[in-house]
């Protein structure tokens, strides 16, 4: 039985507190929150699981193997070293950190001290997301053209992060787990409408990957309706995962566009379209967070690499900050890794009034650690 602890028990990490209740192969050993109410509302739904206000009393246990990190993205960093350098695995909630060079740090951390990190990019624990995955790697869609996800809804509006933070590191992850491929440069535009602190809350990335291929994302709280969809075109097939369906969630469709065997001169208007079956996968249901949380914890006991290790929360950290460059040039098209000089305007925004020299100190008791 493997032992964990969550730190953070508000709205996402709730929902871990109940999946380690349920999770036959681990104990939920102990949850840690500031919060008094956060605890009480623990401590009523299960009386026999442990409270506490500081996340410390957790770190200090021996008997505790595995700690998820579920507060908000600003305290990630702090919170995962500090774990890792007290002997736990530890799974982060998305987004890693609020910024690149703190995920790098926490992933050569991690792997120098042989713990495992893992990020919670929920959606590649997702079985629709998987049979996506399968479909493009096995060749049945043909070669892939673009890619499209869509999240959008009214709300919820966050504090101390944007859209771009809060939303597109789902529909990062899904596409560079469906594709199996890094994208080579960025575009992102973004705009402010609501709120004093002017963060953005309606976005755009493109995405240019090697042979032409795109990833087009978009994300708001600002839409009437809740989209939740990625679209995958390829040259023989088109796919398309509605996650607000009740049912059906993946669609393919045996669609697409031929060109003439022999081409004239007015070959162009020859085009012959396919409109072929739609084909509707059983695909078995699942709950990801539980999917995910059990693969924690296999990684745990087997000592095994997670399938979103900390280096794959570090490749979209990196994005989102390309992303916030590409923002700031207007939505020119930016390499997907940032100059160090451009960090000053690719932090999330939570991160921009840290001290340079507090991370300075950071990075030199992690180098301490670990000599
Ligand atoms: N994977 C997903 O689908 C998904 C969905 C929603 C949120 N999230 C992520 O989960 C994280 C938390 O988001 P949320 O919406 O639950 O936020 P929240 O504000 O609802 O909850 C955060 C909790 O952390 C607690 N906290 C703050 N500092 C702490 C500390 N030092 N020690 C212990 N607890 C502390 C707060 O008291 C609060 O209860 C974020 O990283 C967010 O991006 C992931």
């Amino acid at each position: 039985m493997i032992n964990v602890a969550v730190i953070g028990c508000g709205y996402w990490g709730s929902k871990h507190v109940r999946v380690f209740h349920e999770l036959p192969q681990a104990r939920l050993a102990a949850v840690a929150d500031p919060s008094e109410a956060r605890r009480a509302h623990v401590e009523r739904t299960y009386p026999a699981t442990p409270t506490v206000a500081d996340y410390h009393d957790v770190l200090r246990d021996a008997a505790i193997q595995g700690v998820v990190i579920a507060t908000p993205v600003s305290t990630h960093y702090q919170l995962a070293r500090e774990a890792l350098l007290a002997g736990k695995d530890v799974l982060v909630e998305k987004p890693l950190t609020d910024n690149a060079a703190e995920a790098r740090e926490l992933c050569l951390l991690a792997d120098r001290l042989g713990r495992v990190l893992m990020v919670g990019h929920t959606f590649m624990y997702n079985p629709a997301v998987e049979y996506l995955k399968n479909l493009v790697s096995s060749g049945a869609l043909g070669a892939i053209f673009y890619a499209d996800a869509a999240r959008l809804n009214l709300g919820l509006f966050q504090r101390d992060t944007n859209v771009i933070w809060d939303l597109a590191p789902h529909d990062l992850s899904i596409l560079l787990y469906v594709l199996g491929a890094e994208p080579e440069a960025i575009r992102a535009r973004g705009v402010s409408h609501i709120g004093a602190r002017r963060q953005i809350d309606v976005a755009s990335l493109d995405l240019a990957f090697p042979g032409g291929m795109v990833g087009n994302i978009r994300v708001s709280w600002l839409d009437p309706c809740k989209v939740r969809s990625v679209t995958i075109v390829g040259s023989n097939k088109m796919a398309v995962f509605n996650d607000v369906a009740s049912d059906e969630k993946v669609r393919v469709y045996d669609r697409g566009v031929d060109l003439p065997h022999q081409t004239d001169s007015f070959g162009d208007f020859h085009l012959s379209y396919r409109h072929g079956d739609v084909t509707l996968p059983h695909i078995p249901a699942a709950e990801p967070l539980a999917v995910e949380c059990a693969h924690f914890v296999e990684c745990i006991r087997e000592r095994k690499t997670p399938r979103s290790d900390g280096w794959s929360g570090h490749q979209v950290v990196q994005l989102l900050e390309a992303a916030h460059v590409s923002l700031a040039r207007d939505g020119a098209s930016v390499p997907c890794i940032p100059s160090p000089e451009e960090s000053n305007i690719t932090l999330h925004p939570a991160a921009r009034g840290r001290e340079t020299s507090s991370r300075d100190a950071d990075r030199i008791l992690v180098e301490a650690a670990l000599d």
